[in-house]
């Protein structure tokens, strides 16, 4: 099965596949594998809920993968294509959404969710230099996937930005580790965008 994602827009095409064999990859794409099997890709082994960077290759057999091509130049921000049309009409300012004060000022917008199994997807903009808000609550699990840009997952022992201890820098293909402990408890965290970044969101409703 392949199925073009709601949050595909014409800068960034993503797709779901589901239960492929012999799967061709050309143009550069980020390969996510939301399932609980390895996949193999070429030489490599996608473990599960990771993801990685791939052109000129097979995908030897898959359940559950989602693929997003950039275009070549997009890749490390350096010309993010969203206009004013797509902020405007398509994507939406997280205030609208999550209505915090500290957020109505914040440069992040947010895309269309799509939904997979358990899953909830969306797509993220901020540009250069933007602090996404420290938080440490969720009703869910969450992961994040760089897109587009150099950004940063950060960590806090405190609800205070100076309290920062471990930053983990994210490049166009990498997926984080979790941040939540087994029992869903999260530290104080944030996205901070280095650069202009597109990134995706995967929550995990279960
Ligand atoms: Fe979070």
């Amino acid at each position: 099965m392949e199925k073009t994602l709601n949050f595909s827009e014409p800068f960034l095409n993503a797709e779901y596949v589901s239960d492929i064999e012999n799967y061709p990859i050309q143009d550069k794409t980020i390969v996510i594998n939301l399932d609980s099997q390895k996949v193999e890709i070429e030489d490599f082994q996608l473990q599960p809920m990771k993801s990685a960077l791939f052109s000129n290759s097979i995908i030897t057999k898959a359940k559950s993968l989602i693929l997003i091509t950039v275009s070549e130049e997009d890749f490390l921000g350096q010309k993010i294509q969203i206009d004013e049309e797509i902020i405007k009409y398509s994507w939406h300012h997280v205030f609208d959404f999550f209505n915090l004060p500290h957020l109505k000022n914040t440069p992040l917008w947010l895309s269309e969710k799509e939904t997979i199994g358990t899953m909830e997807l969306n797509l993220w903009y901020a540009p250069k230099g933007t602090h996404c808000g420290l938080h440490n609550n969720h009703p869910f699990r969450e992961l994040h996937t760089q897109i587009i840009g150099v950004g940063s997952m950060q960590k806090f022992h405190e609800n205070n930005p100076k309290t920062l201890y471990q930053e983990v820098m994210m490049s166009p293909g990498y997926t984080h580790d979790p941040f939540y402990s087994n029992g869903g408890k999260y530290p104080w965290h944030q996205y901070y965008a280095e650069t202009d970044c597109i990134w995706l969101a995967i929550e995990m409703h279960e």
